[in-house]
């Protein structure tokens, strides 16, 4: 909840001076559902590619203040993040409803990426691991290979979310390779080798490339340093 209609699309505008092509890196801006209409017109025809925060798991009906995976798709949007630790801590969601969401993105081709993360108290009881698989176990629950084959997670401590503190390279590395080393044993390694795991919480242009360099993170899910465009742009090139 953050920026303005303006600000938004200046953002995009800024993306695209900065990022004019994007052979290298896919690049995907969310911003808030009522500016996806306007965020989207900016981006429209270039390399970027447009996603959602939020959805809801059913295809249409009276769900006040929702908005479906349709809607989504209809607006252009390629992603939709799921799970969200803020929207695990701050409105309830469950493993459970990240799952139904879940499905519910895969039968609209927009492509889910699922959040997952354990809070300060669980990493420092030491509980990480314990958390992490139960997170992805029931979040990807019931999903073929094939499903899951269209999946993108990323892994986001929850003490690292804004808060300056960034996982070291190799706390996120072995968390990841955690992830891996599951998603292989669910979906078969031709499916688990090939996803992307996205690391986020306090990813800046300054910590990017070392975190990314590592093994089995292939992305960043950026939140603060995403909302100007010249860090953003370097985050993106610190990729390439
Ligand atoms: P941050 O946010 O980069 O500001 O820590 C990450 C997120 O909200 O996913």
């Amino acid at each position: 909840m953050n920026l303005s209609r303006d600000t938004s699309i200046a953002l995009v505008h800024g993306l695209l001076d900065l990022l004019p092509t994007g052979d290298q890196v896919d690049v995907a801006v969310c911003p808030p559902a009522v500016y996806l209409h306007d965020v989207g017109a900016a981006l429209r025809g270039s390399h970027l590619m447009l996603g959602a925060q939020n959805m809801h798991h059913a295809a249409e009906g009276a769900f006040t203040g929702e908005t479906s995976g349709a809607m989504l798709t209809d607006l252009g949007c390629r992603c939709v993040i799921l799970g969200h630790s803020e929207r695990r801590q701050l409105f309830g969601e469950t493993d459970a409803c990240v799952n139904t969401k879940l499905l519910a993105a895969i039968s609209h081709q927009l492509i889910p990426i699922v959040c997952v993360g354990e809070t300060l108290e669980e990493r420092e009881g030491g509980t990480t691991e314990q958390v992490i698989a139960t997170q992805i176990r029931g979040s990807l629950a019931g999903l073929t290979a094939e499903q899951a084959s269209t999946l993108v997670i990323a892994y986001e401590p929850v003490w690292a979310i804004g808060t300056g503190k960034t996982a070291s390279p190799a706390q996120a590395e072995a968390v990841h390779a955690q992830i891996r080393t599951l998603l292989n044993e669910l979906f078969g390694s031709s499916v688990g080798e090939t996803l992307r795991i996205q690391y986020g919480g306090s990813v800046k242009p300054d910590n990017a490339a070392e975190l990314l360099s590592q093994p089995n993170i292939d992305g960043a899910l950026v939140g603060g340093a995403a909302l100007k465009a010249e860090s953003f742009a370097a985050i993106v090139k610190a990729a390439t």
